[in-house]
Order: structure tokens, then C-alpha cells, then sequence
């Protein structure tokens, strides 16, 4: 299948190495592609300048927003949260209609230091506001609380004896993503939380993820839902 990725960061190289290599033809989208290229440091979080990625990685192209979703049978948002919304215009609401966007970004703010704060909760999510903005794009929430890594490869962790959550209303789209899950990531336990207000949990589950990656030292982690009997 041809999928379009949205952002050139962790996520985006290491979901579109895996969905690559699982025989899925994958494009990546940037804002100006010849700027990305010509990126000669590493990123903010010390990840190698894209173009030294790229050289590795030569079948998966990159390109505007605009083309990676027009490639894309699939999207996978993987920007900023601060940016996804400007992402998403830029892809062009013609390019998203009809279609699945894997939702992944968190909506977080470090414009007052760290740990970094949530742009938005409570009554509301980035989830739910991609959807809002684009209607008619499939928005399924997912694989925002675990690590790049994790999320691609699961099984290293606990023989992927651990959980992941779906947000979205459409029951199809929900089903779609599950079965790549699954099938191209090896996700074992996948939660369909309901409809695209759920994302509002996953996504304020971050305040504990980032103080569970400082307790812990290291951001491999996850965590297993376990449930008792109904009383
Ligand atoms: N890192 C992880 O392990 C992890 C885990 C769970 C969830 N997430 C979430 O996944 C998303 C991607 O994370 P990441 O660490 O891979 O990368 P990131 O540094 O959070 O985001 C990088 C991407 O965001 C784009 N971007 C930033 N500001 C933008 C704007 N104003 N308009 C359009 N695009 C903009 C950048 O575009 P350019 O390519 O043009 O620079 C780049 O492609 C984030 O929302 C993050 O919270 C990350």
C-alpha cells in the first residue's frame, strides 16, 4: 500500500523504515524538502541531520506535505504537535478526504520549560481538533503513548505483553489500523478505547509518561492494562 507520512522527525523515520520494510511503499512530507535536506545538524533531540538518514534509507522519498499525501492511501501524522494543524493545510484538505490519517502527535507546549505542558485537555484534544479541521479525513488516534521505537517494535519490550489504544468514530478506519498494527508492527494488545473524544486520555497520559521517563532513565517502556473480574 502507498503511505504518506507527515514529518521527517524519530517517528516518521522509524515508522517509514518499518512500513518500508514490510513491503509498504511510504513517502515522508516536510515543509520545504531542499531546506530538510540541507539540515547539516542533528535535530533537538540529537537524531542524525535527515539527509545522513536519507542516505540510508534511498527507496523512502520525501517530499511537501502536499505530495507525501497525495501518495498515501494511509497517512500517519508524525509532526509537532503545535504544527499538525499548519501540517495538515499544507497537505491539502482534497489530498486527506476519504482517507485513514494515523494520528500521533501530542499536543505538547514547552514555551514554559520542562517537562513540557499540554496545549490543550480536559474537554478537548488534538485529536479531536484534526478531526474537527478536517472532516473528511478518518482521524484514528494511536501510538502516542509509547516511545518511537516502541511503536514500531514492540516485542522487544516485555515480548509485547503491553498496551496500545485506539481513538477514532469510524469502526472501519479503527479496524484498518488494528490489522496493520498488528500485522506490521507485531501489536499484540490494542485497545479500542471508542470514538475520537477518547484521544482526550491518551493524550493526557503524556504529564505520566515524560515523569516515567525520568524515573526510569529510559523511554522503552509501556504500560499493560490488566483487568479484574466484572463484580
Ligand atoms: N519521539 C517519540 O518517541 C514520540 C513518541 C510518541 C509521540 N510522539 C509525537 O509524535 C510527533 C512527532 O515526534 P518526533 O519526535 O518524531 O518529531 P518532532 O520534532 O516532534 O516533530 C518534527 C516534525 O514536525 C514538523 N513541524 C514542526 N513544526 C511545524 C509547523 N509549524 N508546521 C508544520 N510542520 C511542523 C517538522 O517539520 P519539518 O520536517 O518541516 O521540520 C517535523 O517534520 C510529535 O507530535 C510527538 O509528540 C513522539
Amino acid at each position: 500500500m502507498n503511505i504518506g507520512i507527515f514529518g521527517t522527525g524519530v517517528v516518521a523515520r522509524t515508522l517509514g523504515e518499518r512500513l518500508q520494510t514490510a513491503g509498504h511503499a511510504v513517502r515522508l512530507g516536510t515543509r520545504d524538502p531542499a531546506q530538510t535536506r540541507a539540515r547539516a545538524e542533528p535535530d533537538g533531540y540529537g537524531n542524525p541531520p535527515f539527509a545522513a538518514w536519507q542516505a540510508q534509507h534511498p527507496d523512502i522519498r520525501l517530499g511537501t506535505y502536499a505530495e507525501a499525501a497525495a501518495h498515501g492511501e494511509l497517512l500517519v501524522n508524525a509532526t509537532q504537535g503545535a504544527g499538525s494543524l499548519e501540517a495538515l493545510r499544507a497537505a491539502g484538505e482534497g489530498n486527506l478526504d476519504g482517507k485513514i490519517l494515523m494520528d500521533i502527535a501530542n499536543p505538547l507546549d514547552s514555551s514554559r520549560g520542562m517537562p513540557p505542558s499540554l496545549s490543550v485537555a480536559n474537554t478537548d484534544s488534538l485529536g479531536e481538533q484534526i478531526q474537527r479541521a478536517f472532516p473528511g479525513v478518518k482521524v484514528v488516534k494511536t501510538l502516542n503513548t509509547v516511545n518511537a521505537r516502541v511503536m514500531a517494535y514492540p516485542r522487544e519490550v516485555a515480548d509485547g505483553e503491553h498496551h496500545v489504544f485506539l481513538s477514532g468514530n469510524e469502526a472501519e478506519a479503527k479496524a484498518r489500523v488494528r490489522q496493520l498494527l498488528r500485522d506490521d508492527f507485531g501489536w499484540r494488545h490494542v485497545i479500542d478505547l471508542g470514538d475520537i473524544t477518547t484521544a482526550r486520555g491518551p493524550e493526557m497520559y503524556l504529564p505520566l509518561w515524560l515523569r516515567l521517563w525520568g524515573a526510569l532513565g529510559n523511554g522503552r517502556f509501556n504500560i499493560k492494562v490488566v483487568a479484574g473480574e466484572a463484580a
